[in-house]
């Protein structure tokens, strides 16, 4: 059985400047990685941030943090998947639970899901529990219907990654330990697997919730756990380069 190649991502939300920006790739330095590494940046930074990226020769790839459902149109604020590949990503977050929370629904995150894929990026499904789902039990329900309803009758989903990201865990400094994130990792792809084949077995699952350069090894060590979805600690290249180490 041959591991998953790791995946680590930044998820900046909505922090960072020009300034930080430039730091940031400044600080991240010319080194490779095993693992395969995204850096997700607010819309507005990503073309500067593939210009300086390929300016300094850094080995990260770009990803964006949301996308909207349809191709183009009356849609004010919105970004579209060509849009998205026109400025150089290859990644895009989808299902945060930080979208979700304002009012996305599964079948629209199903939408965009569809429409990535079509134009060809790489969507990174976030999937993941609250904090009152967990205590009443439907943790593997709440996570299965995610999945399911997000990748339904997609007819190939081997380009998917999928983050589980418990709502309790995301920014609050209280993570999952690594062996609770193991069970529901487990558990995703065995849905996967028992949905869509065999295939699903090559997917990446990653886990996103807190996760830190002091606790990112003890994530890499779990059987299904092939990556990370960082927020906070992606702010700072030191910070994150010693979590991508973790994966390699
Ligand atoms: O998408 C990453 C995420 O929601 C986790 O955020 O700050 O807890 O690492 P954080």
């Amino acid at each position: 059985f041959e591991r998953i190649k790791p995946v680590v991502v930044a998820n900046w939300k909505m922090n960072m400047t020009l300034a930080s920006i430039s730091k940031f790739v400044d600080d991240f330095g010319t080194e490779s990685f095993s693992a395969e590494v995204v850096v997700c940046p607010p819309s507005p930074y990503l073309y500067i941030l593939d210009a300086l990226k390929k300016q300094q020769n850094r080995s990260f790839t770009l990803g964006a943090q949301n996308v909207h459902a349809e191709k183009s149109g009356a849609y004010t604020g919105d970004v579209s998947a060509d849009q998205l590949l026109d400025v150089g990503c290859h990644y895009v977050i989808i299902g945060h639970s930080e979208r979700r929370a304002i009012g996305e629904s599964n079948e629209f995150i199903h939408q965009k899901v569809r429409q990535s894929l079509e134009t060809g990026l790489i969507p990174i499904l976030c999937v993941g529990e609250t904090e009152e789902e967990r205590k009443q039990g439907k943790t593997n329900s709440v996570v299965e219907k995610q999945v399911l309803t997000a990748l339904l009758n997609m007819n190939d989903i081997s380009k998917v990654i999928i983050a589980y990201e418990p709502v309790w865990a995301i920014g609050t400094g209280q993570s999952a330990v690594p062996e609770q994130a193991q069970e529901v990792h487990q558990f995703i792809r065995s849905v996967l697997i028992k949905h869509f084949g065999i295939l699903a077995n090559q997917l990446p699952i990653l886990y996103g919730g807190s996760a830190k350069p002091d606790n990112a090894k003890d994530y890499s060590a779990m059987n299904d756990i092939d990556g990370l979805l960082v927020g906070g600690a992606s702010l700072k290249a030191d910070d994150f380069k010693k979590i991508i180490s973790a994966f390699c």
